[in-house]
């Protein structure tokens, strides 16, 4: 039986195993199918009585890995490839071990540095103020039911107002967008959806004729939440025009750049993003856009104090450490109490592979989804319903259906991508943003489609 405090010899031999376990599915990721399906036996069975060797756990584990889809694969293109760089891995192995706990500044002053340097370099790379303040997250569904709650404490006194509190999305923005919006109280009908253009970005003309209708009509338009690279196609709304909006009605601007934001590293993304650092808060997903893995999202806040209205904490039981710092704490800053030290996850792979090697690929999958873009609209029995703005590329078949190429391109075993439906059809979707993802793998997808057409 495994000790719950093994040894150093113990622990190592365990470790070594994990490893290897480890290493066998990163080798495989580049080989193995997308997609397995489930196992006929289901999940492996605990039973927590009787515990078993480390062996016979990743046996268990092992059929569970290989019965799924293969997200880290070079190959795998659809809905929003979710990194995995194994160097944080090993970060997540460090942190985890040391337990050490960040929430609270006093309790681990250097650590909770490390994290503030990560959103003090989130911060920046937005070009927002010193007044920034921030949060590593889940991931952007917890990004934006905190920035909700941000806006509302912000700009909804806490009285009958809020009943008024009225938001605005895009059709084409993430569902947990609402989600939240929901969570954080407000009715759906206090939703509004705001129409987009023929390139699904949102209609401004059309929001701020819907800001101007709720407001003639006594509501409070209090929050708008751009798209900085929508899920569905990854178009960006014209963010600094939904920006003059906003402000003539005194309402808060949420970028959603979960998916997008990262493109800021390069040249082309500064260009369509620039805006960013006008909004009073951004998602970024570094579980997307910097390749880690799933679990790591970021919340930034220019006006970092409005974060901190929003969820100070005060308990008795928190007096022995609840000593004035320079910043406040993370706990502070969101809803949460206890979490992982999130910030090592992000903050390693930066020390090791430095910011240059995240812009590159980045760069690159750019480039790529511009490969595919121009090889795929030479092709007349596709419609491209998009020229892409950052890496997703989305069409269907001219005449057919395309549930149906979808379904045989996937069958084909030498990529995956997913759909959606736009006007009422369903369109393939190929997002490129796997940082494994070369020129072969995306001409590998070209040929499958081909074919499949
Ligand atoms: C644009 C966008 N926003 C928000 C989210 C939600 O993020 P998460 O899945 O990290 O909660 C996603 C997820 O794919 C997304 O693509």
């Amino acid at each position: 039986m495994t000790p719950l405090d093994p040894s150093p010899s113990e622990l190592r031999a365990l470790a070594e195993r994990c490893f290897a376990f480890a290493e066998e599915h990163r080798s495989a990721a580049l080989e193995e199918p997308m997609r397995r399906p489930p196992p006929t036996n289901g999940a492996p069975k605990l039973d927590a009585e009787s515990p078993v060797g480390l062996s016979t756990a990743l046996e268990e584990l092992r059929g569970a890995v290989a019965a799924s889809w293969n997200t880290t694969s070079p190959r795998y293109m659809g809905f929003i490839p979710g990194g995995g760089l194994p160097t944080a891995a090993l970060a997540d192995f460090v942190a985890l071990a040391v337990n050490r706990y960040v929430g609270i500044r006093a309790m681990a002053p250097a650590l909770a540095g490390i994290e503030s340097s990560v959103v003090r370099w989130l911060s920046d790379l937005i070009g927002y103020p010193e007044t920034a303040l921030g949060v590593l997250t889940s991931g952007g569904s917890a990004s934006i039911l905190t920035a909700i709650v941000a806006a509302r404490e912000a700009l909804l006194p806490p009285s009958a107002a809020y009943l008024r509190g009225t938001l605005y999305v895009s059709e084409e923005a993430h569902a947990s967008v609402r989600k939240a919006a929901r969570a954080a109280g407000f009715l759906t009908d206090s939703i509004r959806t705001v129409p987009v253009d023929a390139r699904f970005r949102m209609d401004v003309g059309a929001l701020d004729e819907l800001m101007r209708a709720d407001r003639d009509a006594g509501r409070k338009p209090f929050l708008v939440v751009a798209s900085a690279g929508t899920t569905n196609t990854g178009a960006v709304d014209p963010i600094g025009r939904v920006c003059d909006v906003a402000e003539r009605h005194g309402a808060w601007v949420h970028a959603d750049g979960a998916y997008g934001g990262f493109f800021l590293l390069t040249e082309r993304g500064r260009k369509l993003l620039g805006d960013l650092s006008r909004c009073d808060s951004v998602t970024l997903d570094p579980h997307k856009g910097l390749f880690l893995p799933y679990g790591t999202g970021a919340l930034v806040v220019k006006r970092g104090a409005t974060l901190a209205r929003a969820f100070a904490t005060n308990a008795s039981y928190l007096r022995d450490v609840s000593a004035d710092e320079a910043e406040p704490n993370f706990t502070d800053l969101s809803f949460e109490m206890s979490r992982d030290f999130r910030g090592l996850r992000v903050w390693l792979p930066l020390r090791l592979h430095g910011v240059g090697a995240f812009r590159d690929a980045l760069d690159e999958k750019l480039d790529l989804t511009a490969h595919a873009y121009r090889e795929l609209s030479r092709d007349e029995r596709l419609e491209i319903l998009a020229e892409p703005e950052l890496s997703t590329l989305v069409f269907r078949p001219r005449n057919g259906d395309g549930a149906a190429l979808l379904d045989a391109v996937n069958s084909s075993g030498r990529t995956f991508l997913s759909s959606t439906v736009l006007g009422g059809k369903v369109a393939v979707r190929m997002c490129i943003l796997c940082f494994r993802t070369e020129r072969c793998h995306v001409d590998d997808a070209i040929a499958a489609i081909r074919a499949a057409l």
